[in-house]
């Protein structure tokens, strides 16, 4: 028996593939390498120790995904393959709809064909919308995405939970997951975004190793400490502890339940550079820009849920989370290019 991780190759998804054979799960990845590289999964099997069957393979390709389930019989999924920039998904919403709602779909039939029914979800703090206040938490009301992106998430939650009540064996968590940064304490796995980033966290490492001049602070005159955005950071690892925490639950539940997985704290995006500044020993210059529009002034969790059922909470400081940014961005100053 071994869990299927989609998307394994990915940021988030390299980071959970460690701590899942770290906790003695046998894992089975498949990724399109759409957004990722082989050599992140060579380098988690360098990290762990230990190796794993990967495919090469589209979550829509109900025939490729028939043939893995059959040769690898797994016990749960754990979901993270879809694309996930906010700006490119109001330029090609068809595109962003197809691969993460129908993607979706395509895995959900198969699952069911093959009788495996247990399933974590990455949904995204994005589906609180803009009306709810932090902190938020997961009994507010859903909904009011601003971008096809958090639209498709919103849709995948409400589809997953349709799924939850009319097959009573399905089991499935959605991890709402609030501004993941930072990367594995080996520096040998990390985020590694195509052209110019869009957040905040690479943004920053690339000014502090050269790559850009500096960077845009998109709004002071937010009603926030500073002035500037406020949210709510983690750490990939503990983000990526949270999937196992998750996984255990729902291998041992029914139904479809969701999760806040944030610290708690917010911080401003100069909160965020001077902490930067202060744990790499590296400059960010920096410029205040007009608001980027669709941004709010401030987001973070309620974190009680998942550290009440799930008994998981999130560890590490942002000192920790800049300090390993730099890490991987200074040793590997061209992602898993070089
Ligand atoms: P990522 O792009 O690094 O990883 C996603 C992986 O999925 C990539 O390896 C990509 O090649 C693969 N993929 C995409 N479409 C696929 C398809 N059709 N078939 C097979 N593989 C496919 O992104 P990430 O930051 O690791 O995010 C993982 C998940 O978490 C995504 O679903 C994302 O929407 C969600 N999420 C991310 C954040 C964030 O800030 N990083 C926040 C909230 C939610
Ligand atoms: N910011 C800047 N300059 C930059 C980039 C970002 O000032 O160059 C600011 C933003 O205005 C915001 C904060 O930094 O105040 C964080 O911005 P990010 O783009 O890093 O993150 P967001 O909170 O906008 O969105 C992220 C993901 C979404 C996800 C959301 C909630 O990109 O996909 O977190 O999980 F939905």
């Amino acid at each position: 028996m071994s869990i299927l991780i989609t998307g394994g190759a990915g940021y988030i998804g390299a980071h959970t593939c460690v701590e899942l054979l770290n906790a003695g799960y046998e894992i089975v990845v498949i990724d399109n390498f759409y957004n990722s590289q082989k050599e992140s999964l060579t380098r988690v099997s360098e990290i762990t120790g230990k190796s794993f069957p990967f495919y090469m393979c589209d979550i829509r390709d109900r025939a490729g995904l028939e043939k893995i389930f059959k040769n690898e019989k797994p016990e749960a999924v754990i979901h993270f393959a879809g694309l996930k920039a906010v700006g490119e998904s109001c330029r090609l919403p068809l595109e962003y709809y197809d691969n993460n709602v129908s993607g979706t779909l395509t895995l959900c039939e198969v699952m069911q064909q093959f009788g495996c029914k247990n399933l974590v979800f990455s949904s995204s703090a994005t589906v609180y919308g803009e009306n709810n206040i932090s902190p938020l938490k997961e009994t507010m009301p859903a909904g009011g995405t601003t971008n096809p992106y958090g639209t498709t998430k919103y849709m995948i939650e409400i589809i997953l939970q349709d799924l939850c009540k009319a097959d009573k064996d399905f089991s499935v968590c959605l991890l709402r997951y609030f501004n993941p940064i930072g990367a594995h304490e080996s520096g040998r796995i990390g985020e590694n975004p195509n052209g110019i980033p869009n957040n905040l966290m690479p943004y920053i490492t690339q000014v502090a190793i050269g790559r850009r001049e500096k960077l845009s602070v998109f709004g002071n005159d937010y009603d926030t400490h500073d002035g500037t955005g406020v949210r709510d950071y983690i750490h990939v690892v503990d983000l990526a502890k949270g999937h196992v925490k998750a996984l255990d639950y729902c291998i041992k539940n029914t139904g479809a339940e969701i999760f806040n997985l944030g610290t708690g704290t917010g911080y401003s995006v100069l909160d965020v550079v001077n902490a930067f500044k202060k744990a790499s020993g590296a400059d960010v210059p920096y410029e205040i820009a007009p608001r980027r529009p669709g941004d709010i002034a401030t987001c973070y969790s309620d974190p009680t849920k998942a550290a009440l059922i799930l008994g998981w909470y999130a560890e590490k400081s942002l000192e920790d989370m800049c300090r390993d940014s730099w890490r991987w961005q200074s040793k590997n100053p061209n992602g898993y290019g070089e």
